[in-house]
């Protein structure tokens, strides 16, 4: 099976690629480089031992799409591309409609025109909003999101819903990922943010590695165990598995399916400190900050759907999530440069 990646060169996606090419499968990867860097394509094929076609294209490149399709003919398209920094998706709204609403709005198009109409989506437990109930199941109602990446997410969703009831003959699995950490075990690729990071494992991976001075703790007054903001951590290489399952599922029929990609388990903002020094002997020290507006006291899935549908669970624990964050940040002090 030939697959389009869109975004394959990012976090999320390059993971995905070494377990494509695992599978047997055979990835192509297209993305503009806006938040990746072009040496990851050398690891992973120190990875896998395999080359992988790469195209630097934009997906709002429509010619340049079509020209893709024409000579790849997929499959299949797994679609990470976006924009995803919640802070910056306030202060440039705009831009994060644009890339991620209208880039996914051509590439729809491109796939209709050339009839490749099974698709694997990036969507977010950010969908949910602050969540009626935890843990979180798909039938939970999507709620108010916080920010406009969130709503390019939730927007999204509902236009690929409405097109599949269109036209039953697309196959779209919607995955909605919880917070996805770690790095995969050769420590050769794994998250680069650009500037000071906004997420937790990345923050904590830059204090121990000498590069911030403290963790800062968002908030220590919610309601749950400890007072510190509780999150669903998932192995990014569990993650990249289920896009695999995922994959088998869009080949038995056509349809629209909805599933969480958690472990179920709730940690809160310490845990992971505590976690991460014993994981890696590295002493994190932090401060409590006021809590970071848009933040929720809890969100974890309840992951039985995906294990029931996609016969897919999450077997990394939090100590080797740690540990792997924590080698890919130690022998790549700088990302990928
Ligand atoms: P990432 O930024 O590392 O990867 C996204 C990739 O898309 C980057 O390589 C970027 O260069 C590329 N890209 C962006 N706009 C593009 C465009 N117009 N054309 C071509 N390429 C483009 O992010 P990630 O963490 O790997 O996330 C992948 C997907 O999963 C995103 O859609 C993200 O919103 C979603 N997601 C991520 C998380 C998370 O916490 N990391 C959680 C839930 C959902
Ligand atoms: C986790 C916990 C913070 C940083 C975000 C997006 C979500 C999804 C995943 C894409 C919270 C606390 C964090 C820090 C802290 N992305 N924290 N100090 O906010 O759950 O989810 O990434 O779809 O849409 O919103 O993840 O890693 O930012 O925060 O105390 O420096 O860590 O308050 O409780 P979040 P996170």
């Amino acid at each position: 099976m030939k697959i389009l990646v869109t975004g394959g060169a990012g976090f999320i996606g390059s993971h995905t690629i070494v377990e494509l090419h695992e599978a047997g499968m055979e990835p192509v990867i297209v993305d503009n480089l806006v938040n990746a860097d072009r040496e990851v394509l050398h690891r992973l094929e120190k990875i896998t031992g395999k080359e992988t076609v790469f195209y630097e294209a934009d997906i709002r490149d429509r010619e340049k799409m079509e020209e893709i399709f024409s000579r790849e003919k997929p499959d299949a398209v797994i679609h990470f591309a976006g924009l995803k920094a919640v802070g910056e998706s306030v202060a440039k709204p705009w831009e994060y409609y644009e890339n991620n609403i209208s880039g996914t709005l051509i590439l729809l198009d491109v796939m209709k025109k050339h009839d490749c109409k099974k698709l694997i989506f990036s969507s977010s437990a950010t969908v949910y909003g602050d969540p009626a109930f935890v843990p979180i199941t798909e039938d939970c109602p999507k709620g108010v999101c916080t920010n406009p990446y969130g709503w390019t997410k939730s927007m999204l969703e509902q236009v690929l819903t409405d097109i599949q009831k269109a036209d039953e003959t697309w196959s779209i699995v919607i995955l909605r990922y919880f917070n996805p950490i770690g790095a995969h075990k050769s420590g050769l690729i794994g998250e680069n943010p650009n500037g000071i990071p906004n997420n937790l494992m990345p923050y904590i991976t830059q204090v121990a590695v000498g590069k911030l001075k403290e963790l800062h703790v968002f908030g220590n007054d919610y309601d749950t165990p400890d007072g510190t903001g509780v999150r669903d951590y998932i192995h990014v290489v569990d993650l990249a598995k289920g896009h695999v399952s995922a994959l088998r599922k869009i080949e038995e029929g056509n349809g629209l399916f909805i599933y969480n990609l958690g472990t179920g388990v709730g940690y809160s903002v310490l845990d992971i400190v505590r976690n991460f020094e014993e994981a890696t002997g590295k002493t994190i020290p932090y401060v409590i900050d006021p809590r970071r507006p848009g933040d929720i006291a809890a969100c974890y899935a309840s992951p039985e759907k995906a294990k029931k549908e996609l016969s897919w669970e999450a077997k990394y624990g939090i100590r080797d999530m740690c540990a792997d964050a924590w080698n890919w940040q130690s022998s790549n002090p700088n990302g990928y440069r």
